[in-house]
């Protein structure tokens, strides 16, 4: 089977994706895959990258795609991570050639990725999460900021509703802070959000399959500063990843039945990592957000999870493409009966 590994991307994780190629690459069966590595590079060009056995990391560089590569009897493995990548371009791409691939569809890549919309979607499915309000540039004015700081109170955190991995994320003490940090949200999305800050664990939950997914151990992260900021997230071993994480056995249950949960809720296939906040001596688990495709170099928290679960990184990587081509099929049935009539 040809594998063709997507990977580099425009957004600000574009190196993390590099790196996480690489390691994909250098863990799959030479027997069994027949693996093309395309780059997409900083200004958006499709290219046919190259891989060196042993290399730690890919270059998005090269001829540009050949499109032969990119026929139904491929199966792509999406791994670029934020806006033009995890949102769901990508993948209605694929959907619209036809390519198998590795992950959520459409739907669930734009909610997880839009903070705002997937917070409503877990709200409807009654899930418990951290106070939240969504605005739009249109509306944002020393009014709106005022009055969502009085229902929110401070400090609170400031995020665009579509980005990953802490860029302009922002802790807001005060109202010349909150103004700053909004901004700093309005340069990156026309959405923003603004929420309460809580005190609270960081616990994470791997979700894989098709249809009826499965949930890993949990994990946890211990930032190393006041937040779980970028820098904090892309310095190996500043901040303290726990797989598992140490909880009691009726905590994980509830960690992994939420995960499920907002899986489903928000249609999510294939591989997720679903976030949350654990306040111990408050309300308990709370959903932060659910990644779509989340780290995946092997010391990533998705991986290590899995590890402790059971599943070492090769065989994650079988599984992924087991529910892959299981979802492809079962959709291509129902799709191949929505055609013309007669
Ligand atoms: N409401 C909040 N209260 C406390 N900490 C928060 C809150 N929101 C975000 N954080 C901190 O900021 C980090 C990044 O925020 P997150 O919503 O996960 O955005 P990203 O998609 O960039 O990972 C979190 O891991 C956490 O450390
Ligand atoms: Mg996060």
């Amino acid at each position: 089977m040809r594998l063709v590994i997507l990977f580099g991307g425009r957004s600000a994780e574009h190196e993390i994706s590099c790196v996480t190629a690489a390691h994909v690459i250098a863990a799959v069966d030479p027997e069994r895959y027949e693996v093309v590595p395309v780059g997409i590079a900083d200004d958006g060009q499709w290219v046919m990258a190259d891989y060196q056995p042993g290399a730690t990391s890919l270059v998005a560089e090269g001829p540009g795609v050949d499109p032969s590569v990119l026929t139904p009897e491929s199966l792509a493995f999406p791994l670029v991570h934020g806006p033009l990548g995890e949102d769901g371009t990508i993948q209605g791409l694929l959907e619209l050639a036809g390519i198998p691939y590795i992950g959520s569809g459409v739907l669930a890549s734009a909610l997880c990725m839009d903070k705002a919309m997937a917070k409503d979607v877990l709200a409807g499915a009654g899930m418990d999460q951290v106070r939240y309000l969504a605005l739009r540039d249109i509306e944002v004015d020393d009014g709106a900021l005022g009055e969502a700081a009085a229902e929110l109170g401070f400090p609170l955190f400031v995020k665009p509703a579509n980005l990953g991995s802490s860029v302009a994320v922002t802790k807001a003490h005060d109202m010349e802070e909150l103004a700053t940090a909004v901004k700093l949200a309005l340069a990156y999305d026309e959405w923003i959000v603004l929420e309460e800050a809580v005190t609270a664990r960081e616990i994470e939950c791997g979700l894989l399959g098709y249809g009826r997914l499965r949930a890993s151990l949990p994990g946890e992260v211990r930032p190393s500063h006041e937040f779980y900021d970028y820098e904090d997230k892309y310095t190996e071993g500043a901040a303290q990843l726990l797989a598992p994480a140490p909880l009691p056995r009726e905590v994980i249950e509830e960690v992994q039945g939420m995960a499920l949960a907002a899986g489903h809720a928000l249609r999510v296939d294939g591989m997720a990592r679903v976030d949350f906040f654990y306040e111990e001596n408050g309300r308990g688990l709370l959903v932060n957000e659910v990644n779509t495709i989340p780290g995946f170099t092997p010391i990533s928290m998705y991986p290590k999870m899995w590890e402790a679960t059971g599943i070492g990184y090769s065989d994650l990587i079988e599984h992924l493409v087991d529910a892959a081509l299981e979802r492809h099929h079962s959709r291509a049935e129902r799709i191949g009966r929505t055609g013309r009539a007669g």
